[in-house]
């Protein structure tokens, strides 16, 4: 068990507490009621890595939202920048601002020299969306190889590309021109390989499934740093530079999403950074506003520069206060080395986690880097029979706890472990005791 000295965690009585029921209550009749599973709590403030409840009940974090708040939940430097731009101007569409300009100069000056001109916009599935249209538009070709198990967002080209069928269900046909192949998910291998053994075998099938789906007018491709929605799945070292090698060889573009996987939560700014990966194009979301809607694709300039005039836009995309948060995320990044934090605190997290699986029956795989790591629960560890019954009832019990924790996974059996980047050593043992004393208590 850990060694905190105090702890932060503090719940009192059974959750949801009677303010909480109110309005989980009148909520229920004004809103649709159509998100994900989560713990019943209703969250009134929070600060760094601490949520406090509309009752008074303090959790520690897990989620930072859903991988958004990197900087630490209100954040003192950016609640500041937020407020100040506020204040002189809120939107001005495609007017120029100057935090636009900063912002963009920052976001130059941090990411990989390649990709040298960015275009802002507001979530990630805009980014995604932006990232296939630009494809499309500097090749003319319309066809998108992607992965099985990817999350690109819910607009409809970022859906095409994803490789999940749940957010399809119930739609109709998606766009045409899509090619997923698998991604290595090596704990549940769809080729019933070893990872030790397997020569990354399930990329020379990716060049099979282009032979035999492409009409000759395949445009780039688009894959998660790791598979986010999925469960937070990594490819084995190796198989991205090889993936690389083979987009270049047949003269595609590359596009990697990186709304998840950048802003320091793998333990570098940008996941891309641990093999040395060039993509054409990489989409930003989620941590670079750290709680502010923002987002971004950047690109090679003469990738982007495909777009003519009026060719792209966004209502919010730019503007002031986002572009405000923007820099002063960077700016938090670069001063407290949030992505150094994460490796050192990630290491310590990763190495109880897989601890925890040691005993515990339910635990079947723990994976992730940095700051991001999942744990794969299931009924048995032999059979790897999926276990989301559990899960739910895992963030249940880990809330009542004084633990906030969300569910990923093909299954809905995987529990998310990403904290905000700004955790400690105290408050990370505090959380895996209570995240160790509610899988015991199942
Ligand atoms: C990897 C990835 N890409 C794109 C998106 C879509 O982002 P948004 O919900 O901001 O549209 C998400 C959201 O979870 C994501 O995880």
């Amino acid at each position: 068990m850990g060694s905190q000295t105090t702890t932060k965690a503090r719940v009192q009585g059974q959750l949801p507490g009677p303010r909480s029921r109110e309005l989980f209550d009148r909520w229920a009749k004004v809103e649709a009621q159509c998100t994900g599973y989560e713990a019943r709590v209703c969250w009134d403030r929070a600060q760094g890595v601490v949520v406090i409840d509309v009752d008074g009940n303090s959790f520690l974090d897990w989620t930072s939202g859903v991988l958004v708040t990197n900087v630490g939940h209100c954040h003192p430097h950016l609640v500041a920048a937020v407020q100040a731009a506020c204040a002189k101007l809120m939107n001005n569409y495609e007017c120029l601002n100057e935090p636009r300009v900063n912002a963009a100069e920052k976001l130059a000056a941090i990411l990989p020299q390649h990709l040298d001109k960015c275009f802002f916009l507001s979530t990630g599935s805009e980014a995604t969306e932006a990232c296939i249209r630009i494809m499309k538009r500097k090749t003319g070709k319309f066809e998108i190889l992607s992965f099985h198990g990817g999350f690109h967002g819910r607009t409809y080209a970022a859906l095409t590309a994803g490789g999940l069928a749940g957010p399809k269900k119930g739609y109709g046909p998606t766009l045409p021109g899509a090619i997923r192949v698998p991604f290595p998910y090596c704990y549940r291998c769809p080729f019933h390989a070893e990872p030790e053994t397997c020569d990354l075998l399930c990329l020379d099938y990716i060049e099979d499934a282009v032979r035999a789906n492409s009409t000759g007018s395949l445009a780039g491709v688009m894959v998660e740093a790791y598979l986010g929605a999925a469960g937070f799945i990594f490819a084995p070292p190796g198989w991205f530079p090889r993936l690389e090698q083979w987009i270049r060889s047949r003269g595609l573009l590359f596009a990697l999403d990186e709304v998840q996987s950048s802003f320091g939560r793998t333990g570098k700014l940008f996941a891309m950074e641990w093999e040395n990966l060039t993509p054409d194009l990489v989409a930003l979301g989620k941590g670079i506003g750290s709680g502010i809607p923002a987002s971004a694709v950047a690109a090679r300039r003469e990738v982007i520069g495909a777009l003519g005039q009026g060719e792209m836009s966004s209502t919010n995309g730019g503007n002031p206060v986002a572009c405000a948060a923007v820099v002063a995320v960077i700016e938090i990044m670069e001063r407290e080395k949030l992505h150094d934090n994460a490796l050192r605190i990630g290491e310590l997290m990763k190495s109880r986690l897989l601890q925890i699986k040691e005993h515990c029956p339910y635990v079947g795989d723990v994976r992730g880097a940095g700051l991001v790591m999942g744990v794969e629960l299931v009924k048995d560890k032999k059979t790897k029979e999926p276990a989301p019954d559990l899960t739910r009832q895992l963030i249940d019990v880990a809330a009542q706890n004084g633990l906030l924790i969300g569910s990923v996974g093909v299954f809905g059996n995987v529990i998310r472990v990403a904290p905000p980047l700004v955790i400690n050593e105290a408050e990370a043992h505090e959380s895996l005791d209570i995240f160790e004393k509610s899988l015991a208590s199942l």
